[in-house]
């Protein structure tokens, strides 16, 4: 459906849980109390409203976390959603850690892409920077290149973080190997990226630049995110520039999120979304809940708050909101 601003509506991003196995710096660097079990949606709670916005027009869904291979049978639960009428794409974003144990699952199961999230190739500054133990870093690449091998569609994903700069040539250089498109992300001020200090896009270009010249936009989609994909002859592969908070993509933004406990947001930078998970268990009908998420969906905000006296008013992490 359109919004109030005429955006097409068309991807849903479905967080499964908000637990990980990581403890990334700017995220949930302590790690913090999870909620509880009966907080969170039932894998048939969630396919229920997945459903639903399937008849809203929402075609492609995106599984996350926290780190949604955490959650006992996942991968099944993608599977169901991938055979939901109506769904055309289901993908999902992990860090990883936990890839080799389920990648011919996935592939069966008919997974239409991986985001592998790898802020950089360090070992020593992977650790640092996730709390992971040595050699993570490695296990991570890998199961990311085994993922491509198998034919399923993986990009990378990289925080641009001032001790991660110096490395995104060699991180680069390493996904056109595979080739896997790369994609590097402003750090966002939500829960513990409040405060830190990221990089902006045009510096990544500009480094990346000293080593491809003739790096240009591509103007291709290569997903349903807000990436602004790059191209150089000298690369086979696509670097993605997520640009959050220097360029805001919100004017052409297609998405809405249903976090782990059943809210849905309609943008990511605002508390206070539509508490379906009450509707849902206090017998809501199919019809009073897909108007729920409709009038939601009418609620979207032009724009986020991320720049310079823009208001941030979600409150929560990153893994508690679906990334
Ligand atoms: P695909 O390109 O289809 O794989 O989707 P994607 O790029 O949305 O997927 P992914 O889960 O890998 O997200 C990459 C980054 O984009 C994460 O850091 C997200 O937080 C960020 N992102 C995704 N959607 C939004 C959005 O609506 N607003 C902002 N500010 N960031 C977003
Ligand atoms: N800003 C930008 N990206 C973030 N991610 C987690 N927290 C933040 C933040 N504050 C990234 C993860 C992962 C993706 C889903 O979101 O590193 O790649
Ligand atoms: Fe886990 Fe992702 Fe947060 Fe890192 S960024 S702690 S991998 S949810």
């Amino acid at each position: 459906m359109r919004d109030r601003l005429g955006r097409e509506i068309d991807y849903l991003r479905v967080s499964v849980t908000d637990r990980c196995n990581l403890r990334c710096r700017y995220c949930m660097p302590g790690g913090v109390p999870s909620v509880e079990h009966a907080e969170v949606l039932r894998y048939e709670e969630l396919l229920r409203l997945c459903g639903l916005a399937v008849g809203l027009g929402i075609h492609a869904f995106k599984v996350t976390g926290g780190e949604p291979l955490v959650r006992r049978d996942c991968v099944s639960f993608l599977a169901e959603l991938k055979k939901l009428r109506g769904v055309e794409q289901v993908t999902l974003t992990t860090n990883g850690m936990l890839l080799p144990d389920h990648l011919e699952a996935l592939r069966t199961a008919g997974v239409d892409g991986i985001n592998v999230s790898l802020d950089t190739l360090d070992d020593g500054l992977y650790s640092s920077l996730t709390g992971s133990p040595p050699g993570t870093a490695a296990l991570v690449w890998r199961a990311a290149e085994a993922s491509a091998a198998m034919g399923i569609h993986t990009k990378l994903n990289a925080v641009l973080l001032p001790e991660t700069v110096e490395g995104i040539v060699e991180l680069t250089a390493a996904a056109d190997t595979v080739p896997a498109d790369i994609r590097f992300i402003e750090l966002m001020p939500i829960g513990a990226g409040k405060g830190r200090k990221g990089l902006p896009a045009s510096e990544a270009l500009e480094r990346l630049r000293t080593r491809w010249p003739d790096l240009e936009p591509t103007g291709e989609r290569r997903g349903n995110g807000p990436a602004r994909y790059y191209g150089s002859t000298s690369l086979r592969a696509r670097v993605g520039l997520i640009s959050a908070v220097s360029r805001a993509f919100c004017s052409s933004c297609n998405r809405v999120r249903l976090t782990s406990t059943g809210e849905l947001k309609p943008c990511l930078c605002y508390g206070g979304g539509t508490d379906l998970r009450a509707l849902l268990r206090n017998g809501g009908t199919d019809r009073a809940l897909r108007e729920a998420m409709a009038c939601c969906i009418l609620q979207k905000p032009d724009a986020h708050g991320f720049g310079e006296g823009g208001a941030v008013t979600e409150a929560r992490g990153m893994h508690e909101i679906g990334g």
